[in-house]
């Protein structure tokens, strides 16, 4: 283990963005994170990098989080319980469950980023989030290296949303996620209209987990940028959750505004038809934008600052406020 001076994290975010890190050290064991924290230095905890904004030098030690490790235990006939560090990649830890045919993350395939953030914002795709399968999150204290538990109950898991964001942002490292899945009796869900979609096509009546996942993907590879190709973050904002009072007035003006229903109080609204509405689609201004087939995602065209593509954030939360008296809050953590 080796503490780096004055890298660039350009290869180490997702959306490219190319920002200065005082130091730097990958650690590869639990016991190197101890080590590091023992220097008692400013730090930042890097994971997977996908789901950041830099919009300014680190001048931290970065700690870059590389752990591997994955440990299967059957709970009971049905029921398996998986150990896995935190610096396990996430689509790969998606695609090794699917080869032991367990079941519960296959609509998650292809989500980039590591293991250890996934509790974090409560990954979540075609009608999963990962709390419906984490059993429970082990961690390390930042100020006293002491390590704790949460079960799932404890990490207030919501809509892209948990404890780890909020209250207890900055103040625990998350070292290994213990899922449970299930070994045969699968609950499978394919209702997601773009995945029934695919499944017709191709004439699957009883989908397996690889089939599903399969599905996942190739939806995933035509709408949403890959971030090898071109820096991005996935969804850079929230879909809205407005009130049904409010969204009937919308409807009113609006009678083609998609809708879900969140409970029979709310309603979600998908943010990026918000976005193309509002005439944002596909536009690029300078070396950023949204991208042309999915409004919600804002780009890299290859040389953007941080500060360009939060700039282009706030203009679009301006806008869709001043279109449709809404807010907009931001997914991603802007640093
Ligand atoms: N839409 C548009 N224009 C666009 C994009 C979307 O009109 O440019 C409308 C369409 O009506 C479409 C609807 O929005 O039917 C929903 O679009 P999509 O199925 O792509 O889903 P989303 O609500 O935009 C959410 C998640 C994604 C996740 C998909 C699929 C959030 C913030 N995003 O997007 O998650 O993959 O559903 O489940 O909830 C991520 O979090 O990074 C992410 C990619």
């Amino acid at each position: 283990m080796q503490i780096q001076h004055n890298i660039s994290l350009k290869n180490f975010n997702t959306f490219g963005i190319d920002v200065n890190a005082e130091s730097y050290v990958s650690v590869k064991s639990i016991s190197e994170l101890l080590e590091i924290l023992k220097l008692k230095k400013e730090i930042f905890i890097l994971s997977g990098g996908s789901n950041l904004l830099f919009t300014k030098d680190i001048n931290k030690l970065v700690i870059h989080l590389n752990t591997k490790g994955i440990e299967d235990q059957e709970l009971n006939k049905n029921e398996v319980l998986i150990s896995v560090q935190a610096g396990e990649n996430w689509h790969d830890f998606v695609l090794w469950c699917i080869s032991k045919n367990y079941g519960g993350l296959e609509n998650l395939s292809l989500i980039p980023g590591n293991v250890g953030s996934s509790p974090i914002q409560n990954i979540g795709a075609y009608g999963t989030e990962v709390k419906d399968t984490i059993y429970k999150v082990k961690t390390i204290e930042i100020n006293t290296s002491i390590s704790k538990t949460f079960k799932n109950s404890d990490c207030n898991f919501g809509y892209r949303n948990s404890i780890f964001k909020n209250e207890l942002k900055g103040k625990y490292i998350i070292t290994e996620v213990v899922f449970k899945l299930t070994k045969n009796n699968h609950s499978l869900n394919y209702s997601y209209g773009a995945i029934q979609f695919e499944l017709d096509l191709k004439k699957i009546t009883s989908p397996n987990l690889k089939d599903i996942s399969d599905a996942v993907i190739f939806i995933r590879n035509t709408k949403l940028p890959n971030p090898n190709e071109i820096g991005n973050c996935g969804s850079f904002f929230k879909n809205p959750i407005i009130s049904i009072q409010d969204f009937s007035k919308l409807k009113k003006k609006y009678p083609e505004i998609p809708s879900y229903i969140v409970s029979d109080k709310e309603v979600k609204i998908p943010a990026g038809w918000l976005i193309e509405q509002s005439g944002f689609k596909g536009k690029r201004i300078g070396e950023t934008g949204s991208h042309k087939n999915q409004a919600l995602v804002l780009v890299n065209y290859g040389n953007a600052t941080g500060k360009e593509v939060y700039a282009l954030a706030q203009n679009i939360q301006k806008t869709i406020y001043e279109n449709f008296g809404m807010p907009l809050d931001i997914e991603v953590n802007v640093i």
